[in-house]
């Protein structure tokens, strides 16, 4: 045990990890590992609220750890594991649903969201009170976050403060971390909805292992407006200004340093700059990906899974 505050995060393996992803999630738990004492999870569970495959379902896990630990999450200072394996967090999130209003889970956007397109079951419906028990499960401080989770946080801090009030203080109030640019990166064949893994169009995203040729091409063909200035200005150029952050999270450099660059340069000179940044950023993650076997990952994952228990159970403990 270590007196360092926690943190706890998920991401869920259904499709291709992408850029958005990164910024939005991954790159703050990475970072977060300096300082912090770190728990991950692919969220299997979670993925299996809408319909899936389950033999694609089966590598799809083992691909989404396989990304992760690309990024840099790493198995010696982060205890990194699959939901499923710690059966502690259903257990914990029977218990939450025991004190959770159904009326606010009914209010979230994305279970009506994804309940329009894929049929209700409960499983979307209790799907917050899971990521409530994911987080409580460690009693951590922060969750590093996008913009999407936000309304979910805000139920696990509803649960912490009910639960609490009514049997003692047990569980920390957990903080959203997000970053201050990229938290909610966009589509790039649409800058009005956010870029998703389960988009039908893989166009629309970059995705974290894909050869360069391809981010190029997707980059160069993303969507913008007709005036031809490079400004950033979510109201009236929404699509460059998602290219702008994308790029100043790529190249660390600030915003306004790249308006002044290429301000007037053209949309072509520009988007050939952000692509260049784009894939020098994830060429280190996909070299990692392609070098790392997948017996490996899959012994890592068992390991850190026995360890997760123990830490689980020990909270559980206190929570009968
Ligand atoms: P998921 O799997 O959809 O996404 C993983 C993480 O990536 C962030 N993200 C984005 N950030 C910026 N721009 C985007 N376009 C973008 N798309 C996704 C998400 O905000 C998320 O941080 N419910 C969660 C998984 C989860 C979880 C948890 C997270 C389950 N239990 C406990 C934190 C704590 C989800 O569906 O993430």
């Amino acid at each position: 045990m270590s007196d360092r505050p926690r943190v706890f995060s998920g991401i869920q393996p259904s499709g291709d990890l992408h850029i958005g992803n990164l910024i939005g999630a991954l790159d703050n738990w990475v970072k977060m590992q300096d300082t912090y004492e770190t728990f991950y999870c692919v969220v299997d569970l979670h993925a299996m609220s809408v319909p899936y495959d389950p033999a694609e379902f089966e590598r799809s896990r083992l691909n989404t750890a396989k990304v992760v630990l690309a990024v840099g999450v790493d198995p010696k200072r982060s205890l990194f594991y699959l939901q499923s394996q710690v059966p502690q967090h259903a257990e914990l999130a029977w218990i939450l649903g025991t004190i959770a209003g159904i009326g606010q889970l009914e209010r979230m956007t994305q279970y009506k969201e994804k309940s329009d397109r894929s049929g209700q079951n409960l499983g979307l419906l209790s799907y917050p009170v899971l990521m409530a028990a994911d987080i409580l499960i460690h009693r951590v401080n922060a969750v590093p976050v996008g913009d999407d989770q936000t309304q979910h946080l805000e139920l696990t801090r509803d649960l912490v403060v009910r639960f609490n009030g009514r049997f003692g203080e047990l569980f920390p109030l957990p903080e959203r971390i997000t970053p201050e640019l990229g938290a909610r990166v966009m589509s790039l064949q649409n800058p009005m909805v956010k870029m998703s893994k389960t988009d039908p169009d893989p166009d629309s995203y970059i995705s974290l292992t894909e050869d360069p040729e391809s981010s190029r091409r997707k980059i160069m063909g993303a969507v913008t407006d007709s005036d031809r200035k490079v400004r950033y200005d979510w109201d009236e150029k929404p699509g460059i200004s998602n290219l702008l952050e994308l790029m100043s999270f790529s190249s660390g450099r600030p915003i306004p340093e790249l308006e002044s660059e290429f301000g007037d340069a053209g949309y072509g000179p520009f988007k050939k700059a952000v692509a260049d940044a784009v894939v020098e950023r994830l060429a280190p993650i996909r070299g990692r990906f392609k070098r790392t076997e997948d017996a490996e990952v899959a012994r890592l994952m068992q390991k850190a899974a026995l360890d997760a228990r123990t830490r689980a159970e020990a909270t559980m403990r206190l929570v009968r």
